[in-house]
């Protein structure tokens, strides 16, 4: 046996191992069990005692030339290793950020989002009308006639007559959209209409432009046990708190009968608004059982036909659930503000994944 071309054989194979894989299979060919060096090994018993020692210092050499080889090749194939995932992995971090969503969902988008998501979950649909409105539909069908007193209560912004002399509005509330309802299709009804309304007032709580959503139910049977119970259910989807406390106040409106407005508890625990519970009312909303005059006016027969309505403002209630201070910054478009007040694009309102949560 020639030692020094089995060394020199092993160290060739150890140098020509092209990945650490191949290097293992090296090693386990010249080292393992049933390697070279150990068959060498084996093969010593036959030899003369003085032979012997000759020999197996010789072997022990290789054996630790070669295991010493390996190594330094585990090293540098490591090392390669190393660096051609450095090449292939490589982030450039130099290259720009990729854009996120800048824009922000206005606070009032948000509250019709959430008001509409909490509505149609019971049954409503979404139902809209124009904002230029005529006089017929934002007052006479709703049981306001001409030289009616609830005429003065809100300060109307006049446009120029229609050809047939039909006096035109800015619609004062969402209101009219009930009537262009029950005329166009027929009973039943159950629906929502959130939209903007017009009066010409303005100060710290008052813009010319508002909005308000509007709700409408129309069925045989329908009781104003359906209306506090449907109004129950909303506030409290809508505050997100349990038991919120109600107080349904009788008042007038010309379109229902009886009329009620309807006030939420709250407490202001230093300087803080919390809705739901303490010793304070805010009023949020005015309802009543549609009155049969306009239930005439649109054609159907009270004898037969009954519901209720409520009207709302969305940006007091916007301002009260996420505690906003001035109503006039919501129409600034002061990007800083909406920054801080809006929404993120994606986070839709559903019953199902939360309201504001
Ligand atoms: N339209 C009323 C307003 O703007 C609000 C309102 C009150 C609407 C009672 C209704 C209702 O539908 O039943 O002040």
């Amino acid at each position: 046996m020639d030692i020094q071309s089995l060394q020199d054989e092993l160290l060739a194979d150890v140098a020509a191992a092209a990945d650490l894989a191949a290097l293992e299979t090296t090693r386990v060919a010249a080292l393992g069990k049933k390697g070279r060096i150990t068959a060498q090994m084996k093969g010593l018993g036959q030899l003369a005692p003085e032979e012997r020692r000759d020999a197996g210092a010789a072997l022990n050499k290789v054996k630790e030339a070669v295991a010493a080889a390996i190594e330094e090749r585990k090293l540098t194939l490591h090392e390669a290793e190393l660096e051609e995932r450095l090449a292939t992995e490589g982030i450039d971090v130099t290259l720009p950020v990729r854009q996120q969503a800048q824009g922000r969902i206005h606070p009032v988008s948000q509250v019709m989002d959430e008001i509409a998501a909490i509505f149609t979950d019971m049954g409503f649909t979404i139902a809209d009308g124009p904002d230029i409105e005529d006089d017929f539909h934002n007052f006479t069908a709703l049981n306001i006639p001409p030289e009616h007193p609830a005429r003065q209560m809100q300060d109307t912004f006049y446009l120029p007559k229609r050809d047939d002399d039909m006096p035109m509005v800015l619609r004062t509330h969402t209101s009219p959209v009930q009537i262009r309802t029950m005329q166009d299709t027929p009973p039943p009804h159950r629906i929502v209409i959130p939209g903007r309304t017009y009066r010409s007032d303005s100060d710290q709580t008052h813009t010319p432009m508002f909005h308000q959503i509007e709700g409408l139910v129309i069925g045989k049977d329908i009781h104003m046990g359906h209306l506090k119970g449907t109004l129950e259910a909303f506030c409290e989807a809508f505050f997100e708190v349990d038991n919120i406390r109600m107080r349904f106040r009788p008042s007038y409106f010309p379109f229902t009968e009886p009329s009620a407005e309807v006030d939420i508890g709250c407490s202001y625990e230093g300087g803080n608004l919390a809705i739901g519970e303490g010793d304070d009312w805010l009023e949020i909303l005015g309802c009543g059982m549609v009155n049969p005059r306009v239930l005439e006016n649109c054609g159907l027969d009270p004898a037969e036909w009954q519901g209720f309505a409520w009207g709302m403002g969305i940006d007091r209630i916007a301002m009260l659930k996420y505690g906003i201070p001035d109503l006039r910054a919501f129409f600034d478009s002061d990007l800083r503000w909406l920054h801080h007040y809006g929404f993120v694009p994606l986070d839709v309102p559903t019953m199902a994944g939360g309201l504001s949560r």
